[in-house]
């Protein structure tokens, strides 16, 4: 069986010995322009059209992430930049979900606790009290509850905060309000002290964090984007922000990568920036949950984690 593999700025060696011990049949190797000799499997992250040209056999691709954004763009703007005997497959957790989970749970508690304000207090030499938000009353809402955000909801219950969750279809999940569907946006919104946004980026989901959305808060609320800069609409947060409606923003993901050194989110004193790292792909978890999908393929099985074109994720 023959392998490509394609990411820029990575460890490629660590990678190809890590298939080669997890897929020792296999032929792996780094994909370079020019080539299009046959492959079965593909392993990418953010790879050029070319990539895919000319591959009538190439079985599925492996997307080095969670989100499929980025390529479902590309075959959006260029229908059949993908092979169509390809399956498009991302990433299940891996490692990430822990990583998620991490990142919530301090932002939850460095919010509730008003960290935020200490540390600001303490570069004025204030030595200030200030009332920390009540845990029973601190409403945490996830939006997206799939692999990442329905761990995260499930921590969040665990740390005793009042969780909801909204997904695009209705799902039961302990100790969590689930709200499904655009119908019950605004339910889900209705006076939450904190956003946490987990959606995958899809034409139904860019720019639902916006003013609109922020206006049905509580006030003073907190938001958390660790899924894709295209879900904010960047000038309506700094507008909330500064209405005082937004009291904080932790943000780790921004249209435009690395974000620029003009946005005005770097110097903002309420927004903290995090450089898209709030869940890293772990190479070895990777490589081991794409090999034994390699291997279940091979066997004539069915795998999970496979794309659907229409829904985008
Ligand atoms: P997932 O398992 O596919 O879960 C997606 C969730 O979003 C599901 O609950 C889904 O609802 C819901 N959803 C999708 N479209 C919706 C809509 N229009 N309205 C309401 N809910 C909708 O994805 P995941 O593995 O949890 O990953 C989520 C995203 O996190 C990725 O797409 C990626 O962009 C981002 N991410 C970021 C980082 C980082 O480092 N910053 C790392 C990894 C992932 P259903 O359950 O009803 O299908
Ligand atoms: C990272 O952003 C991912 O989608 O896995």
């Amino acid at each position: 069986m023959k392998i490509i593999f394609y990411e820029q700025n990575t460890d490629t060696d660590a990678w190809l010995r890590g298939f080669a011990r997890e897929l020792p049949e296999a032929d792996v190797r780094v994909w370079q322009p020019g080539d299009t000799a046959p492959a079965d499997y593909a392993v990418v992250w953010r790879a050029p059209r070319d990539l895919f040209a000319n591959r009538p056999d190439l079985k599925a691709v492996f997307n080095l992430g969670a989100g499929v954004d980025a390529i479902l763009d590309v075959e959006r703007k260029e229908p059949g930049t993908l092979p169509p005997s390809a399956m498009l497959v991302r990433l299940e957790d891996t490692g990430m979900a822990q990583q998620m989970v991490e990142y919530a749970t301090y932002a939850v508690l460095r919010y509730m606790r008003r960290f935020d304000e200490y540390e600001a207090l303490q570069r004025e030499g204030r030595w200030e009290k200030r009332t920390q938000h009540a845990r029973k009353d601190f409403i945490v809402g996830v939006l997206g509850l799939g692999v990442l955000g329905g761990e995260v909801a499930r921590a969040l219950v665990a740390l005793g905060v009042p969780v909801r969750g909204y997904s695009r279809t209705a799902k039961e999940l302990e100790g969590v309000a689930v709200y499904a569907g655009p119908d019950q946006f605004d339910a889900f919104l209705d006076g939450a002290h904190m956003l946490i946004n987990l959606l995958p980026h899809t034409p139904d989901t860019e720019g639902i964090l916006n003013a609109r959305a922020f206006g049905k808060l509580a006030r003073g609320a907190y938001l958390v984007n660790v899924a894709r800069g295209a879900h904010l609409v960047d000038a309506d947060l700094i507008g909330a922000l500064d209405s005082g409606q937004i009291a904080g923003a932790m943000l780790d993901v921004f249209h435009t990568e690395p974000l620029p050194k003009e946005h005005a989110f770097w110097r903002h004193p309420r927004v903290s920036v995090t450089p898209h790292i709030s869940a890293e792909t772990l190479r070895e978890e990777s490589i081991v949950q794409i090999a034994a999908k390699i291997k279940a393929l091979a066997r004539g099985e069915t795998i999970s984690g496979i794309v659907d074109f229409k829904r985008g994720y």
